[in-house]
C-alpha cells in the first residue's frame, strides 16, 4: 500500500535524494518548500519517477505563525500520515551572528524554533493516529558547540533534545522518530566551504537516511563514521577543548 510522505524542506539537496527513494517506492508524496519554482521542479522529478502523487505547499518555515495554517493543509491532503521528514535548516554566518542579534535569532527560529513548532501539532497528530514515523535532520555540530558555528550548532543541539524527548514520549504510542546526524555533505548549504576528505555526497546520504527511516532506527549518523568522531570530540576534556581551533 502506498504510503503518505511529508517532506518539510523538500527543495533541499539532501531531501531530495531522500524523496527521490519513497517516489521509487510508489509513495505519495506532499512536498513543503518556501520557493514555488524549486518546489514544481523537485514535484515534477517525483512524478517523473513514480510517486503515485505529489502535493505542493508553499510556506516559508521561518515565519512561525504560518506553521499552524501548514499542518491544517497537510491533514487535509492526506487521510493519514506515514512520515513525516523534516529537512530544512540554514547554515548562517557565525561571524555575522555574533555581531548582528537578528542574524542569530533568524538561525535558531529557522534551524530550531520551527521545527519544534511544526513538530509540536504533528506528534499529536501522529500520537492520536498511533502510527507513523517522524525524521528530523539535525546535525553533528549539535553534538558540541564550536567556535566557529556554535549558534547553528546550539540550534541543532535544541533540535536533537527535542528528537530525543519525542521518541521517548511517543515510543509507547506507535510512533517512531529518528535522529539524523549528517556531518560534512557537499549540498548548496556548504557550497562557499573549503571540501575535506569526509566529505560525503547527497545521493549517498540520501539512501543512507531513506534505509534509516525504513529500519526505525533512532540516531543515525551519516554518514556512521561520524558516531565515532563525535564520541571522540565529545569526550574531549573541555579545558583542552577551549584550546583547539576548531
Ligand atoms: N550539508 C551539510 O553538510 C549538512 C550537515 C549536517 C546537517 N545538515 C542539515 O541537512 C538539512 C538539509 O540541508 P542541505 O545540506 O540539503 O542544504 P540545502 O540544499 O541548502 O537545503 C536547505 C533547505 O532548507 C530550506 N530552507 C531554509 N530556510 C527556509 C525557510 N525559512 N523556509 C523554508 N525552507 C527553508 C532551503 O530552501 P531554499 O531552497 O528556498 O533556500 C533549502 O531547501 C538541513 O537541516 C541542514 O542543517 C546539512
Amino acid at each position: 500500500m502506498s504510503r503518505n510522505v511529508v517532506i518539510v524542506g523538500a527543495t533541499s539537496a539532501i531531501a531530495q535524494e531522500v524523496a527521490r527513494h519513497f517516489a521509487d517506492a510508489r509513495d505519495r508524496l506532499l512536498v513543503v518548500a518556501r520557493d514555488a519554482a524549486k518546489l514544481q521542479a523537485v514535484a515534477k522529478d517525483l512524478v517523473a519517477r513514480g510517486a503515485s502523487g505529489v502535493d505542493e505547499l508553499v510556506c516559508d518555515l521561518a515565519d512561525l505563525a504560518a506553521l499552524p495554517g501548514l499542518l491544517s493543509k497537510l491533514a487535509e491532503a492526506a487521510p493519514r500520515l506515514d512520515v513525516v521528514l523534516v529537512a530544512h535548516g540554514v547554515l548562517g554566518d557565525q561571524a555575522e551572528a555574533e555581531r548582528d542579534w537578528a542574524h542569530a535569532e533568524m538561525l535558531l527560529r529557522v534551524n530550531f524554533t520551527s521545527v519544534a513548532a511544526l513538530l509540536t501539532p504533528v506528534a499529536n497528530l501522529l500520537e492520536k493516529q498511533g502510527s507513523g514515523t517522524i525524521a528530523i535532520i539535525s546535525s553533528v555540530a549539535g553534538d558540541r558547540g564550536r567556535a566557529t558555528n556554535y549558534v547553528y550548532g546550539a540550534a541543532k543541539a535544541a533540535t536533537t533534545a527535542f528528537a530525543s524527548g519525542l521518541r521517548n514520549r511517543l515510543a509507547k504510542k506507535g510512533v517512531h522518530v529518528v535522529t539524523i546526524n549528517p556531518g560534512f555533505v557537499a549540498t548548496p548549504m556548504t557550497a562557499h566551504l573549503k571540501k575535506g576528505p569526509l566529505v560525503a555526497d547527497p545521493r549517498s546520504v540520501g539512501q543512507t537516511i531513506f534505509r534509516a527511516i525504513e529500519a526505525k532506527k533512532d540516531v543515525a549518523y551519516v554518514p556512521g563514521f561520524w558516531r565515532l568522531i563525535m564520541f571522540v570530540i565529545r569526550h574531549i576534556p573541555e579545558r583542552i577543548f577551549k584550546r583547539l581551533r576548531l
